[in-house]
């Protein structure tokens, strides 16, 4: 199925950027949140980092029109969802999800994919929901998805050849290329390897082997990373490297998976990274 319409649910950091992502490709893109708060500020993000993509001389100032012009916003889920595709990206927790896809079960038209961007958590149990299962899949975008390659492709148990093919065309068609976790396991490819990294960096500040700033420096130059891990896990968000690592220790049974309390006090405290103004450093 081409695809030419899509609902995003979510207007965060992901919800925001994957939108924007969308209409620079030419595809219409409404965003619905629950928080109007979060719809006012992904409106903002959205524009600047549209103005900077046309600084960079990344796309054209019509581009940047042209996107705008298919962008729209509501904090009304709509009552019924006529769009090709749905990507939600809401919290990363499984029973809101749940609770979110056997809503949209009930309101989409019965082709339309339905699409998660989920960290970690299984495709397979989310589409488990959903009438017509065979159309959920999971879109892992990275972060920032205005300006990454990767589009994680997962397929649930249930998910059909149709779907599959469908997302993949979308993924090239968006200018990113798509790899394919071969199965549903928790974190799939990239956060699998990832989140363990970033966890073992808080552990490494809390046992106060080095500051902040040096275990990121040296990563960055010890092993040429853009950021240092806890760079990175402060504009992820701690609260979703947490919700990550909670879900690993729980799935995967293993101790070296056991969340960092230093990363869990720090998200009992709202510091949950450049989102909130403060994480493992002050924004
Ligand atoms: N849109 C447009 N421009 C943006 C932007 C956005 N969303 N975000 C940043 N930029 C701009 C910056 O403002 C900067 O502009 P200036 O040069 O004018 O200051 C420019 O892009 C380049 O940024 P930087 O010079 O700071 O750094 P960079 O060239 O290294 O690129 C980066 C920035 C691409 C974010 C890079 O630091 C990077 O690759 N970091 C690691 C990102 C990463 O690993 N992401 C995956 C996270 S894990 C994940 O997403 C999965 C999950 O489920 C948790
Ligand atoms: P975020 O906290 O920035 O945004 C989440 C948004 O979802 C908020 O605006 C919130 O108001 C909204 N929301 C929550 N429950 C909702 C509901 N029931 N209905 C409508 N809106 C609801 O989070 P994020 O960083 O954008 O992450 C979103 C999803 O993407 C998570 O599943 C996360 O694991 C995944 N993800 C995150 C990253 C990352 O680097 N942050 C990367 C890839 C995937």
């Amino acid at each position: 199925m081409k695809i030419e319409n899509a609902l995003v649910v979510g207007s965060g950091q992901m919800g925001g950027g994957i939108a924007q992502v969308l209409s620079t490709f030419g595809i219409q893109a409404t965003v619905y949140d629950k928080d109007k708060a979060a719809l006012d500020k992904a409106k903002v993000v959205i524009a600047g980092s549209l103005d900077k993509l046309v600084e960079k001389g990344k796309i054209t100032d019509q581009n940047k029109k042209d996107a705008l012009g298919l962008l729209s916003f509501t904090d009304q889920l709509p009552k019924k969802i006529e769009q090709n595709l749905v990507v939600e990206a809401i919290v990363e927790n499984m029973d809101i999800k749940k609770s979110l896809f056997s809503m949209l079960s009930g309101i989409a038209s019965e082709n339309t994919i339905l699409a998660t961007n989920t960290s970690s958590l299984s495709v397979t149990q989310i589409a488990g929901v959903v009438k017509n299962p065979e159309r959920v899949i999971g879109m892992h975008f990275m972060n920032p998805v205005p300006l990454m390659g990767l589009i994680e492709i997962i397929r649930a148990l249930q998910t059909s050849d149709e779907t599959y093919t469908s997302v993949v065309e979308l993924t090239k068609k968006l200018g990113k290329t798509p790899i394919t976790a071969l199965k549903d396991y928790p974190g799939f490819i990239v956060n699998r390897i990832l989140i363990p990294m970033m966890n073992e960096a808080f552990y490494v500040l809390m046992e106060g082997i080095a500051s902040a700033e040096d275990i990121d420096e040296a990563m960055r130059l010890g092993t040429n990373q853009p950021m240092g891990p806890l760079k990175l896990a402060d504009y992820v968000g701690l609260d979703t490297c947490l919700f990550i690592c909670v879900c690993f220790h729980r799935e995967l049974g293993e101790d070296k998976y056991r969340p960092c309390p230093l990363l869990r006090k720090y998200v009992e405290a709202g510091w949950y990274g450049k989102k909130s103004g403060r994480g493992v450093y002050l924004y």
